[in-house]
C-alpha cells in the first residue's frame, strides 16, 4: 500500500504552513546552511513537458540542500521502449531516490502516481490545473518585497483560460487574506470565474486603478484557436503592460509575470526598465521556496 502524497496541495495548507515555509525560505535564502549530511540523498526530476525556470530553480534548491538529483530524460528513457510511467517511478523509487519531481500534461497524473508509490510527488506544473511552487514563489516574492501581504490587491492579466499558475494563485491568495481580481477579453477570461467570487475587468486601466500588483500572463498561443484571439497586436492594445499604462499604475505598485513571455504581447519592453518590475525576484526567489518545501518533505533538519 502506497502511503505516498501529490505536494504541495495548497488545498491542504494553513495560513502558518504558508508563513512557516517563507521563514524557512528566508532562512536558506539569507544564511549559508551546512548540509553536509544530506549528500546520499537523491531527488529525481520528471519533466515530460518543456521547462526552463521550474526544473532549473528545482535543480538549483536540491544543490542549496547539498541533496543529489537523480535525472531523467523522458525522450531517452525506456519510455520510448513502452514502459508505463507507473512502473518508471516504482524503478525510481527502487533506485533509492526520495521523492520525485513532476511536470505532466495529464490532468491527475501525480495523485494516480502517488498511489504506486511511497515516495512524495512535488507537482512541478500538471495540465492546465495548477502549478503551486510557481503561486508560493510569487507570493514569497510579494511578500519579501512589500514585507506583508494582507492588504494587497493583485490583477491576473491576460490568457487565465490556459493558465495553471493562475488557478493555484486562486486556491492560495485568499488563505493569505490578498485579494485577487482577473482583467482579459471574454474568450481568455470567461464569466464562469466570477462565480468562484473572483471579479472581472474588462477594462485593463481599470483594473489597474484597483491592484497594488499586477501579474502579465503569458498568452498561451500554442492552446489558443484563431477564435479565442483576433490578433495578438489587438491583445496587445487592449490588454498589454505597456509603460504609457503603467503611468497610471500604483507607485510603490508590483509588476509580475511567472514567465516565459511574449515581449511585445502581453508586456512591452519598456515595462521591463520598471523599477516596480519584480520578474526576475520571481525567479530567484523560486529556488528558496523550492529548497524549503524540500527540506520539509523531507525532514531535513536545517
Ligand atoms: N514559470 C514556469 O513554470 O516556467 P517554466 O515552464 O520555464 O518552468
Amino acid at each position: 500500500m502506497s502511503s505516498s502524497k501529490v505536494l504541495p496541495d495548497l488545498n491542504q495548507f494553513t495560513k502558518s504552513d504558508i508563513y512557516s515555509l517563507f521563514e524557512i525560505a528566508d532562512k536558506i535564502q539569507r544564511q549559508k546552511l551546512d548540509f553536509q549530511d544530506n549528500k546520499l540523498i537523491s531527488v529525481a526530476l520528471l519533466f515530460f513537458e518543456s521547462s526552463t525556470r521550474t526544473k532549473a530553480s528545482f535543480q538549483m534548491a536540491i544543490r542549496h540542500l547539498g541533496l543529489k538529483i537523480l535525472n531523467f530524460d523522458p525522450a531517452k528513457s525506456s519510455i520510448s521502449k513502452g514502459e508505463s510511467l507507473i512502473d518508471t517511478c516504482k524503478v525510481i523509487e527502487a533506485l533509492g531516490a526520495k521523492a520525485i519531481v513532476l511536470r505532466h500534461s495529464l490532468l491527475g497524473i501525480s495523485s494516480k502516481l502517488s498511489s504506486s508509490v511511497n515516495i512524495p510527488i512535488l507537482n512541478a506544473g500538471e495540465g492546465k490545473a495548477s502549478h503551486p511552487t510557481q503561486a508560493l514563489s510569487d507570493v514569497y516574492t510579494i511578500w519579501k518585497n512589500k514585507g506583508q501581504l494582507k492588504e494587497e490587491k493583485l490583477l491576473i492579466v491576460g490568457d487565465v483560460f490556459h493558465s495553471r499558475v493562475a488557478r493555484s494563485h486562486f486556491t492560495l491568495l485568499p488563505k493569505l487574506g490578498i485579494e485577487v481580481a482577473v482583467c482579459g477579453p471574454s474568450t481568455l477570461v470567461p464569466s464562469v470565474i466570477e462565480k468562484k467570487g473572483i471579479p472581472i475587468f474588462r477594462n485593463l486601466d481599470e483594473g489597474l486603478e484597483w491592484a497594488s500588483v499586477v501579474m502579465a500572463l503569458r498568452n498561451q498561443i500554442e492552446r489558443q484557436h484563431s477564435f479565442l484571439v483576433p490578433n495578438q497586436r489587438e491583445f496587445s492594445e487592449r490588454f498589454g503592460l505597456n509603460g504609457r499604462r503603467l503611468e497610471k499604475f500604483n507607485k510603490t505598485g508590483l509588476i509580475m509575470h511567472p514567465m516565459p513571455l511574449n515581449l511585445g504581447v502581453e508586456i512591452s519592453e519598456e515595462v521591463l526598465k520598471d523599477p516596480r518590475n519584480i520578474i526576475l525576484d520571481q525567479v530567484k526567489n523560486g529556488v528558496f521556496v523550492r529548497a524549503a518545501l524540500l527540506a520539509k518533505i523531507l525532514e531535513l533538519s536545517l
